[in-house]
């Protein structure tokens, strides 16, 4: 080897080494600045859902709409103003809900330890602590994440997969931040809890029925969604998961199995070459898919996070702070 490759191994395993240790992330990243930053991410949330348990289910679309888009940099917070658009108004964002409970999260930290706690991390630790509550596997989530002083919302369709895509692409979409086809399967597990609205689930339903819905459950959905044009003002929906609608747990392969799979990603899986095996191994081990999703969780987690004097520390997760 020449001191020019040489050099360029040496760059190499130092990026694979920096972006394998999150690129700067790391446990207790605010164990000096605000010790007490966990805990209270923790304490709120469980407050929370003790009075709305569906946060603890927003905490989770959160965390994947933030850090598919981009970065884990809290840019899905960011609300409409005259500089720019919420991602939350894009069509993929449909049916978000409880943002205003981010900023209760966010206002008990700004009381204890103002400026230190960035919305990224709330984001990331809220999730955390959400799929506790919902009776999934904890999940050690790592901190140091800085927040975006921008939105995505115009290049939002060029990560987010879209809920008819075929499988080809959503595996694309998540190979290309690291997130292998086994990795896809357990990621998906979290329509284990939730909801889906009629406006995604016409597409399966009208003119004809999809021919993959298991036939009792296609007249479920039906009766669920009544019409092929639904009001979108309408809060018309299904539970994805009728058996354990409030548990993350492996119900939802079993459902797969069963063709009783809410939206067409959902359904393909069980058909897809390279990921049929994992939603039958999914279904059959509850213990291997917490475990996969523990770790794919992380994987994305992780994506590319803002670290160092990138972006900045919000001090309304809403707004970026004045200049
Ligand atoms: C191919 C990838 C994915 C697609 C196309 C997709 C699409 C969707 C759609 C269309 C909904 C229903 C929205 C509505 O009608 O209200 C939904 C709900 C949800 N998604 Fe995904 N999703 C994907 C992956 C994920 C991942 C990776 C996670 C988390 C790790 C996630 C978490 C959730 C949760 C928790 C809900 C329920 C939200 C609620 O009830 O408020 N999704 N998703
Ligand atoms: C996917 O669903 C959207 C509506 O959410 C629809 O506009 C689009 O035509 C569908 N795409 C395919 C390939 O069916
Ligand atoms: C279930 O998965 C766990 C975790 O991967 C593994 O240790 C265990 O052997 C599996 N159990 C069976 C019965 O395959």
């Amino acid at each position: 080897m020449d001191s020019g490759a040489r050099l360029l191994t040496a760059f190499l395993f130092l990026l694979c080494w920096t972006r394998g240790e999150g690129g700067g992330l790391k446990l207790n990243y605010y164990s000096k600045s605000c010790p007490r930053a966990d805990q209270i991410v923790k304490e709120e949330v469980v407050k929370l859902y003790n009075e709305h348990g569906n946060t603890a289910v927003s905490w989770l679309r959160n965390l994947f709409h933030d850090c598919m888009v981009k970065s884990c940099d809290a840019s899905v917070l960011l609300e409409t103003t005259n500089s720019l658009t919420s991602e939350q108004a894009a069509d993929r964002s449909f049916g978000m809900r409880n943002f205003k409970y981010v900023s209760t999260i966010k206002e008990a930290l700004e009381r204890e330890c103002p400026g230190i706690v960035s919305c990224a991390d709330v984001i990331a630790l809220s999730t955390r602590e959400g799929v506790l509550k919902l009776g999934g596997p904890y999940i050690p989530m790592k901190t140091g994440r800085r927040d975006s002083r921008q939105s995505y919302y115009e290049n939002i369709n060029n990560y987010l997969p879209n809920h008819n895509d075929s499988m080809s692409l959503v595996l694309s979409r998540f190979k290309s931040i690291g997130i292998d086809a086994e990795s896809t399967v357990a990621l998906l597990g979290a329509h284990s809890v939730g909801r889906v609205h009629c406006v995604n689930l016409v597409g399966r339903l009208y003119p004809t029925v999809d021919p993959t819905i298991d036939p009792e459950y296609a007249k479920y959905l039906l009766f669920r969604c009544p019409s092929a044009n639904p009001d979108p003002e309408a809060v018309l929906y299904s539970r994805n998961d009728r058996t354990t609608p409030m548990i993350i747990d492996n119900m939802y392969y079993k459902h797969l199995l069963q063709h009783k799979g809410l939206l067409k990603v959902d359904q393909q899986l069980v058909t897809y070459p390279s990921t049929a095996q994992f939603v039958k191994m999914m279904a059959a081990n509850n213990s291997y898919f917490y475990e996969q999703f523990t770790k794919a969780l992380l994987l994305l987690s992780e994506n590319n996070p803002l670290t160092g004097n990138q972006g900045e520390i919000r001090k309304d997760c809403r707004y970026v702070n004045a200049a």
